[in-house]
């Protein structure tokens, strides 16, 4: 391998980024095991304000969705733009300032939302100094992947960078624009928009940040880990060319199912409803592509634990995207808002989809990045797998039935037209469900603890150096796919 293929990547960033999305995932998710704790034995909080749920829930959604996730979006864009682009990273220094950047507006958001400061905008809670910490790095972040891809030695863009692309663009007019707020000291903004404008606002972000932070990303992990790790081109490209399309325009409009019954105009909640219904479709296409580049290759996932990371992920991802849809039409959602099943569902997506493929993502690329040939034990990846599942399905399961019963004792009424339950009946059924949810919540913490184990023994001992790594040709076969 000559020295100039050695240089031709960064895999630094990566690295810096891969590691930190462990070390995210171990906090952010330990975070959620005391909060699912903290439903079930409410004393927990021991009467300090900082651990109290209303600042811990903020906590980890922001460390689980930007911190986990997020770093694992960076390290995987970083990786994907530069292997099918053949080129390092547009700047090493602007890379690098997106890593220390991003880090420190984690450190922020893990300081400031305990202590109570807050914008009370779900996903975007954090005050306006940290937004345009934010806003800046998340600039820059477009001026490094946009700037490999222009500078990149093969003529076509591989699908991947499309939606790791549009999840970069969308994301940054989601942020500036929901984040518009007039502030009235350091610590404390008031929004921009009022009334029903600023919740219109808010669940546009909302959803997008679903739409875009938490799918178009992952997808764009998606299109690039499953081809290689079963060794195959995606199984149509015209199809995920289709997929792009109809999910970006789609997602866009599909947000005011979050605002049902409130006072937003009627139309405009009919219209997120429709749209989320005919997102089924690009979802499912998305699915199917993933799932289908397996055709002749099942056996892999008997002997891969990584591959049935990510095939499983997909099984997750179709599933929180049939039962979107049908939560946002306005009759079921009469049922599930405000219940638990919201939680089953949003968690069917992040443990099952986001947390899944973002897992089997990292398992390939650490040892590749470390110069190892594979990670230190494939036995403990399989009981991470195992364990993880279990996790999962404990945790929507538990949700789905505590969500309908609530929805049912809520709305259930007497002959004389009485409130058959009291809340506080709803709350005292619901109890032995948040008991197994916190387990399920444990193994799948568990699992985690199990992948930092793995990650540290494979590169403990192995000095990073760049020229311990394999430089292989860039995607094969991504423009010649089945169609
Ligand atoms: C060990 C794993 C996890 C546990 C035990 C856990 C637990 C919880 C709990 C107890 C809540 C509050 C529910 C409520 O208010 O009733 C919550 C909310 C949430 N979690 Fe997790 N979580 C975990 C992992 C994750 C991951 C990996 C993600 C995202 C990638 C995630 C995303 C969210 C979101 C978005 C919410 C807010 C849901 C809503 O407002 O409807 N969680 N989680
Ligand atoms: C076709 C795709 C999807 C549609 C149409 C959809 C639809 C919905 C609906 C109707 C709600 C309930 C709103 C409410 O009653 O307040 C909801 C909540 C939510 N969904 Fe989805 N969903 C989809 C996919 C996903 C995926 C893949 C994820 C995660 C990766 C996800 C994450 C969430 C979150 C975090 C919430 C809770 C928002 C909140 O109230 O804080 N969704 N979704």
């Amino acid at each position: 391998m000559s020295q100039s293929k050695v240089d031709t990547y960064n895999y630094r960033v990566v690295r810096q980024f891969s590691i930190m999305a462990v070390v995210w995932g171990l906090v952010g998710m330990a975070v959620g095991v005391l909060i699912a704790a903290q439903m079930a034995w409410p004393e927990l909080n021991f009467g300090i304000p900082w651990l109290s749920f209303g600042r811990l829930r903020p906590l980890h959604t922001n460390t689980v969705i930007f911190a986990f996730g997020g770093c694992g979006l960076f390290a995987t864009s970083y990786y994907v733009v530069q292997r099918t682009s053949n080129v390092r990273l547009f700047s090493d220094k602007l890379a690098a300032f997106t890593f220390w950047g991003w880090q420190l507006v984690i450190v922020l958001a893990a300081i400031s939302l305990p202590m109570g400061y807050t914008q009370s905008k779900e996903y975007a809670e954090l005050e306006w100094p940290i937004d345009i910490l934010i806003a800046v790095v998340w600039v820059v972040y477009a001026i490094v992947f946009f700037g490999t891809l222009a500078k990149r030695k093969v003529a076509h863009i591989y699908v991947a960078n499309w939606f790791y692309g549009a999840f970069i663009l969308a994301v940054a007019l989601l942020h500036i624009v929901n984040s518009a707020a007039i502030p009235v000291s350091f610590t404390k903004s008031y929004s921009a928009y009022a009334g029903v404008q600023d919740a219109m606002v808010q669940w546009w972000y909302g959803h997008n940040a679903v739409g875009f932070f938490l799918t178009a990303g992952f997808l764009g992990m998606m299109y690039y880990f499953i081809p290689k790790v079963v060794e195959r081109p995606i199984y149509s490209y015209r199809l995920s060319v289709v997929h792009f399309w109809a999910l970006i325009f789609t997602y866009m409009w599909a947000g005011p199912h979050h605002l049902h019954y409130t006072a937003l105009p009627d139309w405009t909640q009919s219209i997120g409803m429709v749209f989320s219904l005919i997102l089924l479709a690009p979802s499912w296409g998305g699915m199917i592509n993933g799932v289908m580049t397996l055709s002749g290759a099942w056996h892999k996932l008997r002997s891969d634990p990584i591959l049935r990371f990510l095939i499983v992920s997909l099984s997750f991802y179709g599933m929180s995207t049939f039962e979107g849809p049908m939560m946002a039409i306005k009759t079921v959602n009469a049922l599930s808002h405000y219940t638990d099943w919201t939680i089953g569902h949003v968690h069917s997506g992040a443990l099952g989809w986001v947390g899944f493929v973002t897992i089997g993502s990292l398992y390939y690329m650490i040892p590749r990045l470390f110069g190892r040939t594979s990670m230190y034990s494939k036995s403990l990846i399989e009981v991470h797998f195992w364990v993880a599942t279990i996790g999962v399905v404990l945790y929507i399961a538990s949700m789905w039935i505590a969500g309908v019963m609530q929805g049912l004792m809520w709305r259930a009424v007497n002959v004389d037209g009485t409130l058959t339950y009291t809340f506080v009946e709803s709350v005292k059924a619901t109890y032995p469900y948040y008991i197994i949810r916190l387990s399920g919540g444990v193994l799948y913490l568990s699992g985690m603890c199990m992948m930092a184990y793995n990650v540290y023994k494979t590169i403990a001992g192995v000095a990073p150096s760049e020229a311990k790594i394999p430089v292989l040709a860039p995607m094969a076969g991504h423009s010649t796919a089945k169609a």
